[in-house]
This record gives structure tokens, C-alpha cells and sequence, in this order.
């Protein structure tokens, strides 16, 4: 065997897998450089972990199967790599951990570990023709016009989802998977903008306010954004991972406050404002202005019965809305689904039924929130294999 691991996909899982398993071990990637969306992550500070995580903060068929990986590597492991390093970092929000200066800290981190590991580091370099011969797999790597056939013991498949084509993903993973018939989740992009058509949100771009959105009964406390395609902003990139094409979101525009309490109370200081200009005090103007159109508001603070303004304070709880769609694939944080947890072992994240195949990361049926726990999921499931191999 010319290696002992050949790690397919030099991003933050297989980073960190060919820092920390020994052996002869090469990194193969068909990026330029390592670690690209590490870089961009966090708006250029990756938001690196999430001291709260738990696996209630990832979707995934089998809710339990992350559970070792994240037990056996905590977001404190991953802190201590990084401080020892010398990599200064701030709590934003939340339990979100970010560097002070800049993601290109971790990804210096984790290629100067590749290094020190003896690991070999091949880019601009794609593979292909991956099959099982006796003790292992042998698989073709390509640069340029040179192929070359290579035999490994072990194989890990690390190249991410289909999020960003742009950046290089490619659904490599899946292809793998398919050709030894593992079972697969259907994917689809998440942690997504949802698109509407052009004219429904029309004077709002720009606009944002604090908001709970809900899909499919799972609700975030976050900001929501109007943008000229439809609705982004962390509440509903969060909300997206639960979405289903055809479904409605239900957004409460006044989270934290008694809405009805405020109109009572302001019906009996300024009577005579107008029920649109009322909401002003609620929510952004602009928004005011939209839904006073939408909603027909008319007449003043003082016409209102008690009934009338509970029923604008329970639609302002819970304005409902029916997203045309999502942005894709292409800006999607993450994708949802891929190679079935069913067919991983859950503490060292190899193949059952094919020994010597391991997937880690995003490939993997298990997806994060927005807040730092995708990379956590890559660190975790990277290191559950790393100490196997
Ligand atoms: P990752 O995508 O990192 O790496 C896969 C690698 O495989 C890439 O280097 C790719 O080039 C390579 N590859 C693909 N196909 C190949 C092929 N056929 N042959 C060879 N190589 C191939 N998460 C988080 O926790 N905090 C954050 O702040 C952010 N921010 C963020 C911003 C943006 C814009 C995006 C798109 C995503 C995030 N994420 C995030 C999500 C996070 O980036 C993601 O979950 C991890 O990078 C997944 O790590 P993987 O190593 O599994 O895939």
C-alpha cells in the first residue's frame, strides 16, 4: 500500500483528520488552496465553535448519532487548539466563539498541523476510479495531465456537500457513496435566503428587525433581513434548515412584547394617531407602511375596540408567509441530508459494511445550526476518525 490514509476533500474536516491520524497519510483536494470556506466563514473571522453544543443543535435522521463524536471532542478541545496556538478569540453571541482577527488563523493552524503531522498536502489535484482491491482502495489522482494510481488501507471521504459550487463543492462524497451503495438522505440546500417574487416585498430591502421565525414548529429568536430577493438574515437562514418546499414560515414580527398591552396602552395616551403610525412603535416604519397596505389598517388608535386590537397584535405574532423558494445551492451555508448516519459507525464514523471507508463532515447526514456548530460537527467527526485510523 503506498499510504495508510488518502483524505479526499482538504476542508476543515479533512484538515483536521490528516492533522491528528498518524501514519503515511495524504490530503488531496482539487482547490487551489486548503480550507476556502474556513476563510470566508464568520465574514472572514469563522466562527469556529459553539460552547453550547449539544446534538439538539443538528438536524439529521438519526438525532442521536452525533452524540459520541461531540462527547469525545468538545467545543473546549477545539478552544484549547486554538488559544495554544496563540489565536486570540471573543464570545460574539450565544455561545459563538470567533477569532479577534482573522479565519485565516485557523486555516495557518490547521495546515501547519498537517505538516508537523508529516501528512502529504496534494492541491489542484482530483480523484477518481476509487475501488476496493485486497487490504484497501486504489483510486487515480489527477493534476493537469498527469494520473497517477495510488493503493491506500484507508479511505476518508471529506470533500463536503454541494453548498457553494462556486468554491469548489462538488457532491464527490455522494458519488462515492453511491458507488458502494450506502444509503443516502436526499439533500437540499439550508441555512438558505428564501426567495419571493420581486414585487412582494417591495420599498423593504435593507430592512431588518428582531424576529421569531418558525417553520415546521421549530422557532429562532433572531433578526430577519428584507433583501430584494425575499427574506435572509439569521432567523431565517436558521429557520430554512427546517423549510420544506410549499410550506409557510410563520413570523412573529414582535417577539418579547405584549403587543396588545403596548396598542391598549398607547390607544390611551395618543388616541388619535393613526392605527399605521401606531405600529411605528413596534416595528421598523417602512414595515409599518407595508403592512398598513397589506393588512388595509385604517382609522385611528382610538376607533379600536379591544377585539380589533388583539387581532392586529395576533397578526403581527404571527404574520404568515409562503416562500416561492430558496436561494439554492448557492448561497446556502450547508446542505442538509447526505451519506446516511444508518450506515456509519457512530464512534469512529466508518463504514459498516466496507471497512477502511470513513465520511466525515458535511457529507454526513448531520447538519448544524447557524452559530459555529458546523465546524464543530467537521472538528468532532474528523477527530472520532482520526483516532480510529
Ligand atoms: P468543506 O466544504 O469545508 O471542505 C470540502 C473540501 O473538499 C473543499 O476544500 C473542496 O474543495 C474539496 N472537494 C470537493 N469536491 C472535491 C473533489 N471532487 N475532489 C477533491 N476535493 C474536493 N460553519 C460554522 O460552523 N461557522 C461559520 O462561521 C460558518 N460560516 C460559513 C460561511 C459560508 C459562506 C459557508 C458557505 C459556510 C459556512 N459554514 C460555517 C459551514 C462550514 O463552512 C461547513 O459546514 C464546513 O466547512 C464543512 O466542512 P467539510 O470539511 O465537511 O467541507
Amino acid at each position: 500500500m503506498d499510504y495508510d490514509v488518502v483524505i479526499l476533500g482538504a476542508g476543515a474536516a479533512g484538515l483536521m483528520c490528516a492533522a491528528q491520524c498518524g501514519g503515511r497519510v495524504l490530503l488531496v483536494d482539487h482547490a487551489k488552496k486548503p480550507g476556502e470556506k474556513i476563510r470566508i466563514s464568520g465574514g472572514g473571522r469563522c466562527n469556529f465553535t459553539n460552547t453550547d453544543t449539544t446534538a439538539a443543535n443538528y438536524l439529521s435522521a438519526n438525532p442521536h448519532f452525533a452524540k459520541s463524536a461531540l462527547a469525545r471532542y468538545t467545543p473546549w478541545d477545539f478552544v484549547s487548539l486554538v488559544s495554544e496556538h496563540g489565536i486570540a478569540w471573543h464570545e460574539k453571541t450565544l455561545g459563538q466563539l470567533f477569532c479577534d482577527g482573522s479565519a485565516q488563523q485557523i486555516v495557518d493552524m490547521l495546515t501547519g498541523l498537517v505538516a508537523r503531522a508529516g501528512a502529504d498536502l496534494r492541491l489542484q489535484t482530483s480523484a477518481s476510479g476509487v475501488e476496493r482491491v485486497a487490504g484497501g482502495f486504489a483510486l487515480s489522482l489527477t493534476r493537469g495531465d498527469r494520473t497517477q494510481r495510488i493503493s491506500t488501507r484507508a479511505l476518508v471521504l471529506a470533500t463536503g456537500g454541494k453548498s457553494i459550487p462556486k468554491m469548489g463543492a462538488s457532491g464527490f462524497a455522494y458519488e462515492i457513496a453511491r458507488q458502494f451503495d450506502l444509503p443516502m438522505v436526499e439533500t437540499r440546500p439550508a441555512l438558505v435566503p428564501l426567495t419571493f417574487p420581486p414585487e412582494r416585498f417591495a420599498g423593504l430591502p435593507g430592512t431588518a428587525l428582531p424576529t421569531r421565525v418558525t417553520a415546521d414548529t421549530t422557532g429562532f429568536d433572531e433578526a430577519m433581513l428584507f433583501t430584494h430577493r425575499g427574506l435572509s438574515g439569521p432567523a431565517i437562514l436558521q429557520a430554512s434548515s427546517y423549510w420544506h418546499e410549499g410550506e409557510a414560515i410563520s413570523v412573529n414580527l414582535t417577539p418579547g412584547t405584549d403587543a396588545f398591552a403596548a396598542l391598549r396602552r398607547l390607544r390611551g395616551e395618543v388616541g388619535r394617531r393613526s392605527l399605521h403610525r401606531a405600529l411605528d412603535t413596534l416595528i421598523p416604519a417602512k414595515l409599518s407602511d407595508h403592512l398598513a397596505g397589506e393588512w388595509q389598517l385604517a382609522g385611528n388608535l382610538g376607533d379600536q375596540s379591544d377585539k380589533a386590537l388583539a387581532e392586529l397584535a395576533a397578526r403581527l405574532g404571527n404574520w404568515t408567509l409562503t416562500p416561492a423558494g430558496s436561494e439554492g445551492y448557492r448561497t446556502a451555508e450547508v446542505t442538509l441530508g447526505g451519506i446516511s448516519t444508518d450506515a456509519l459507525s457512530s464512534k469512529d464514523m466508518q463504514v459498516k459494511d466496507v471497512p477502511g471507508l470513513y465520511a466525515i463532515g458535511e457529507c454526513v447526514d448531520v447538519t448544524g445550526w447557524l452559530g459555529g456548530y458546523n465546524f464543530q460537527w467537521a472538528w468532532a467527526s474528523a477527530m472520532a476518525a482520526a483516532r480510529a485510523l
